[in-house]
């Protein structure tokens, strides 16, 4: 195995800590989007190499891969039901794909190369088209060579808005990632090693919300804000906290949610996952709030700050409570009694018996051994007792459309795990019983040594991919497809 590269801790803090920065709210970030559009009107998005000032504007550029060589990529922005029309121009120097996280959209659109399409060479392009059926927060990346194309940048922000959009002053994206740098700020060549592999994946020492190093959000008092998160990066586990406001979760993983507060002004985003949060700017004029991610055991990072306008407020009271997001048309009515139901544990890594167990030769080794994990062999996890990356060997289960699908995730893992579906929203199951928490995911974070279960109604047909989006778990065998018939 190679080990880590060493990265010193302090240079976490020293480098994206504390030099704050006054800045203005870049307008891409709050509005419409714009950009090339082909005479067919299919937006293009050309995926190249570009640079972005990631450890503030002071320093150097560090070259990245990005749709239209920025990143995040540009806002899309389309109302439910509208089509999004899509050309990809492949502008690197290895083929690519895009997949649209979380919308439940025709297979054939869905961007996993081999198994919906074939990756799109360099030089060449591919038509993405399809009606966005939900509103909500969603995003767009590659799906090929994902470490290293998503680690160097290759994602961006799909917003789908209501048809009453909630009435807010101001609407924030803010899209977290973490990157590993060089000294000199170059993005660390060590992709898919397989010391981060059969850990936590790749953590970068850099946290960025928009790429940027910090933040400064002008809001003025009583304004009310919804704030769009996505987590980007490969493998990190976001903690993100706002003090000294209320925060309320109003959708997650792009569909709305029963409002409910989030604790502490805390939520926490696995790799892959949104929340929208509704904040009421609630200070005194010139008041400074930090928006901070906390890491490690007890360690936190300004990324951002609302910054209180001096003078007048926005209005002279707070605005009232807000009504939830209307639903969107998600196939609700689950058959528990005719439901498909199989176990698919979460098997490998570091630490496991999965992995240990062969290599010790210990007596219950092979025999319990999930076949395909080999880490000589650069596999280090396996998903229902099979190691695979997504389109060789035969599906995990098929089901005729309209089936109820539940899957058991016990995680027999020393290391959290977010577990994403493809094509398809799903509930997350009590423990006891099949009822099921009050909103949707697409993605799930499971525990170390806990398990979820989880249901969604199989409607959309195709073949779909099921995987952790710990990127590097997913390209070392935790990766399977469905298909529904
Ligand atoms: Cu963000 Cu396979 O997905
Ligand atoms: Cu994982």
């Amino acid at each position: 195995m190679t080990s880590t590269p060493s990265l010193s801790r302090r240079r976490f803090l020293g480098a994206s800590g504390i030099a704050l920065v006054g800045s203005i709210l870049p307008a891409q970030w709050t509005v419409a989007a714009s950009g090339e559009t082909a005479s067919d009107s299919f937006r293009v998005l050309r995926a190249r190499s570009g640079e972005v000032k990631l450890r503030g504007p002071d320093q150097a550029a560090t070259a990245i891969w990005g749709y239209d060589g920025t990143v995040p990529g540009p806002l899309l922005r389309v109302k439910r039901g509208e089509e999004v029309k899509v050309r990809l121009i492949n502008e690197l120097s290895e083929p690519t794909a895009i997949h649209w996280h979380g919308l439940r959209l025709p297979n054939a659109m869905d961007g996993v190369p081999h198994l919906t399409q074939e990756p799109v060479a360099p030089g060449k392009s591919f038509d993405y088209r399809f009606v966005a059926p939900d509103a909500g927060t969603f995003w767009y990346h590659t799906h090929f060579r994902s470490s290293g194309q998503l680690g160097r940048g290759l994602y961006g922000a799909l917003i789908v808005d209501e048809p009453e959009p909630m009435a807010v002053d101001q609407d924030l994206l803010l899209v977290l990632d973490d990157w590993r740098l060089t000294e000199a700020g170059a993005i660390h060549e060590s992709f898919g090693n397989a010391h981060d592999a059969a850990h936590a994946g790749r953590l970068g020492q850099y946290l960025t919300v928009n790429s940027r190093d910090t933040w400064d959000i002008p809001v003025r008092t009583n304004e009310r804000l919804r704030l769009r998160l996505i987590n980007a990066a490969n493998a990190r586990v976001m903690v993100l906290r706002l003090d000294r406001h209320q925060a309320k979760v109003i959708a997650i993983d792009g569909q709305p949610s029963e409002l409910f507060e989030a604790r502490g002004g805390r939520v926490t985003l696995g790799p892959g996952a949104r929340i929208d949060l509704l904040v009421d700017a609630t200070l005194e004029a010139g008041a400074k709030a930090p928006l901070v991610i906390e890491y490690g055991r007890s360690e936190e990072l300004v990324v951002a700050r609302l910054a209180y306008a001096e003078g007048e407020p926005a209005r002279s009271a707070p605005l009232g409570e807000p009504k939830p997001l209307a639903a969107n048309p998600l196939p609700e009515r689950m058959d528990f009694a005719g439901a498909f139901r199989l176990d698919v544990p979460l098997d490998g890594g570091a630490m496991s018996a999965a992995m240990m167990g062969g290599m010790m030769g210990g007596g219950t080794g092979p025999a319990t051994k999930p076949r395909g994990i080999d880490p000589r062999a650069g596999v280090f996890w396996a998903l229902s007792g099979r190691s695979s990356t997504g389109h060789g060997g035969p599906p995990l289960f098929q089901v005729k459309r309209g089936r109820t699908v539940v899957l058991n995730l016990p995680n027999r893992t020393a290391f959290p795990h977010a577990m994403h579906v493809h094509g398809h929203h799903f509930r997350l199951l009590d423990r006891l019983d099949d009822g099921w928490k009050p909103y949707w995911l697409d993605t799930v974070m499971v525990e170390p040594r806990q398990g979820a279960r989880i249901a969604f109604v199989a409607d959309n047909p195709g073949k779909w991919l099921i995987h952790c989006h710990m990127i590097e778990h997913m390209e070392t065998g935790m990766t399977a497809w469905f298909e529904v018939t």
